[in-house]
């Protein structure tokens, strides 16, 4: 068993990591260790105490506290905040005891209880050995009569090594553009990233990585996490007027309560967080091995190679024109053909039909069927687009039920991309959609849906709520999770996609309903170099779907487009029906190639060789987990002459075994490829792709 216990003392080890905390001698929990494992039990700290050492420094306040509540002589960041029925604020937690339950995932459980209201906290604790991760959430139950008003509860408070001058490392971005890395020295103070709009966002994701300086992708110690959550979301970065830094990550906070009735339990989301010394690069292989043990509801699946018609047809998707669509499609390799938005209840444009989810009558005459059967009988397997948290104020639905969309009902109803968003908190509103998208994927024969949201939350009314109206930040999302699961259960064969406007949810909260998340709107391969580097800082690449499109045709060759997709789950997005015969001849051929790598890709190791944040010639490895075979992808993009690459230094090979390399006359050992590298020389605008494989 990986959790080891003294009394009052936990060690929490995963394979090359520990993690400890305990019940210092003034009663109060507190961390003690988190970084490499150490030989010996006994090599860990004890709790600390701290003493006053004069009267604006209290313990309180410089006790590095495992979840510190508000209550008492302190000025740092407490991780909940409550209101008792009396007004009382001040939560004064005391330890009452733990357990450990055994099993593939060991957990431990620490239980705290105020010492004058009838509220319990229980601290959770998950070990993920052979990730190195450790997963924390909270829950509160109240066992008294009267509700509690919960106004903060974050998931986890992680503290780094003490001392300061730490980096912290995270992701942000825009709807079109997302996932751009940023790194910047926190000092004293706190950082706050953050979501309000009701989901993930484009703008900050709740991933994060701190690191102590001199780090990059192979070396160096790195402390990183995520949260498990699609909705409103907080990170704070704090460093204390001690140079204590700390990281709190949970819900938001921000416009957020919950009352918590007698009886009832409140548990909040995980946050998973790890440690390496090993880089950037291995931060992100734990967090894609984790996603694909333990998270991806397919776990290590190999994705199919989809056509989808958004960028080909738009709304203007019909019987006929789909079908000539999947022909080509099927001409050329696609195993997967999917309809995108425009085949629903009078949805010619964006101003209507969201909510009304059977087919057009007059693209569709005669239902789905027959297309589904076309593309069926072409061997490939038929998928939808839908976006069920929405409604068109123009729709049938609508006009029936104006009162199931989020609003104050004395304000005006702002709309995004005329859209209003129905409020998923409310069970009608999931029974209804339960049982529309139930019924279309019983009828028809449907393998794949991608699940769209495409907008922010406004006006954010709830005011039928069962408790307080700022419920709706968490009810809605758990609302989503609900319908999702209810129709992933009932239709276990369907593969699910997550997409916002492009990757404005993607998170591990959202991955244990979908299997691939549509990263970005913007299928240019220049700016998609980028934004996939970010995205796999976190998310693995059998999630990572990524289309070949018309984009950016006229400056990159089909094979630059090609390459940057293959990184991912390839897909095709362009007009085939404009393509020339060499550009299909050509396609089917690296279709076919993929077809043969993929499983490198989607379930491989991934090395970031040179980062695209910082080169124009960025390269990228995936190494099969049993390190016999690898896929090296190498882009140059724009860099005036005269320019002289450097050599790219593989990753991940065995030292002593053989390796050849594509285009490389001679084999030579993994040790030689990976420090003397292979010369590869690009022309600005080119791209190639290496397969590498063991010889002896
Ligand atoms: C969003 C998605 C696109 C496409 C359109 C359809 O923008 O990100 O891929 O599905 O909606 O309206």
């Amino acid at each position: 068993m990986p959790i080891h216990s003294k009394p009052n003392y936990w060690i929490l080890e995963t394979d090359s990591t520990a993690y400890s905390l305990g019940v210092n001698s003034h009663g109060l929990l507190t961390h003690a260790y988190w970084g490499k494992r150490l030989p010996s039990q006994n090599d860990y700290p004890e709790t600390p105490v701290m003493v006053n050492w004069e009267s604006f420094n209290n313990a309180a306040h410089l006790t590095p506290e495992e979840y510190p509540a508000y209550t008492g002589m302190k000025y740092v960041e407490p991780d909940i905040l409550v209101t008792f029925p009396d007004g009382v604020r001040d939560l004064v937690l005391h330890f009452e005891d733990a357990e450990l339950q055994a099993g593939e995932k060991p957990e431990l459980h620490v239980h705290l209880r105020d010492d004058h209201y009838p509220v319990q906290l229980t601290l959770h604790y998950r070990v993920h050995e052979a990730q190195d991760l450790i997963e924390r959430w909270v829950s509160i139950h109240n066992l008294g009569g009267d509700p509690v008003m919960i106004e903060r509860i974050f998931s986890a408070l992680w503290h780094l090594p003490p001392g300061q001058d730490y980096f912290l490392s995270h992701l942000t971005g825009n709807w079109n553009d997302e996932m751009h890395l940023r790194r910047e020295l926190l000092t004293y103070g706190s950082k706050i990233l953050e979501s309000r709009r009701l989901t993930t966002s484009h703008q900050h994701n709740s991933w994060f990585v701190i690191d102590h300086g001199n780090v990059d992708e192979d070396h160096g110690e790195v402390w990183f996490g995520v949260l498990a959550w699609s909705g409103n979301w907080k990170l704070t970065a704090e460093v204390t007027d001690y140079a204590a830094t700390r990281l709190h990550q949970g819900l938001n906070d921000w416009d957020f309560a919950w009352r918590l009735n007698q009886g009832e339990t409140f548990t909040t989301p995980s946050s998973l967080a790890g440690y390496t010394p090993d880089g950037f690069s291995s931060a992100s292989q734990k967090l894609h091995d984790y996603a694909r043990e333990h998270v991806l509801p397919h776990g290590k699946m190999l994705n199919k190679v989809l056509y989808n018609s958004w960028e080909a047809t738009f709304f203007f998707v019909e019987e006929e024109s789909q079908a000539r669509l999947a022909e080509m499609a099927a001409s050329i390799g696609v195993e997967l053909f999917v309809v995108d938005d425009g085949w629903f209840h009078k949805r010619d444009n964006d101003w209507t039909g969201l909510g009304d989810w059977w087919p057009d009558e007059e693209k569709f005459p005669h239902g789905l069927a027959p297309l589904i059967q076309k593309v069926n009988s072409l061997g490939m397997d038929f998928g939808l687009w839908i976006e069920p948290e929405m409604v068109n104020p123009d729709s049938d639905l609508y006009r029936a039920y104006p009162d199931w969309v989020i609003h104050f009902p004395t304000r005006q109803r702002s709309e995004g991309r005329n859209q209003l968003i129905l409020n998923l908190a409310r069970q009608n509103v999931r029974d209804y959609l339960i049982e529309k998208i139930d019924h279309l994927l019983s009828e028809y024969n449907i393998r794949f849906i991608k699940w769209d949201m495409n907008r922010h939350v406004s006006e954010p009314g709830f005011m039928d709520s069962p408790g307080d109206p700022r419920e709706i930040w968490v009810r809605y999302v758990q609302g989503v999770y609900s319908v999702w699961r209810e129709l992933a259960r009932r239709h276990p064969e369907v593969v699910w996609q997550s997409c916002s406007g492009g990757g404005g949810r993607a998170d591990f909260g959202i991955l244990q309903l979908a299997d691939q998340i549509w990263v970005s709107d913007n299928t240019d391969a220049i700016a998609r170099l980028s934004i996939q580097e970010g995205f796999s800082r976190v998310f693995p690449a059998n999630t990572m779907e990524a289309w070949v499109t018309d984009a950016g045709k006229d400056i990159l060759p089909l094979s630059f487009r090609f390459h940057a997709s293959m990184c991912g789950v390839l897909g095709i997005g362009g007009n085939l029906m404009l393509w020339s015969p060499d550009d299909i001849a050509e396609a089917a051929k690296w279709i076919d190639t993929y077809k043969d790598i993929r499983h490198i890709i989607q379930l491989g190791d991934l090395y970031r060789l040179r980062c695209v944040s910082h080169d124009n010639c960025p390269a990228i490895q995936y190494v099969s987990k049993d390190q016999a075979e690898s896929v090296l992808f190498a882009f140059r993009t724009y860099m005036p002459e005269p320019y002289r690459l450097s050599p790219i230094y593989l990753r991940g090979l065995i030292p002593e075994a053989m390796y050849n390399v594509e285009g490389c006359a001679t084999p030579r050992t993994g040790a030689a490829w990976m420090h003397d590298g292979l010369q590869i020389d690009l022309n600005n605008f080119q791209s190639t792709l290496r397969l590498i494989k063991r010889v002896e």
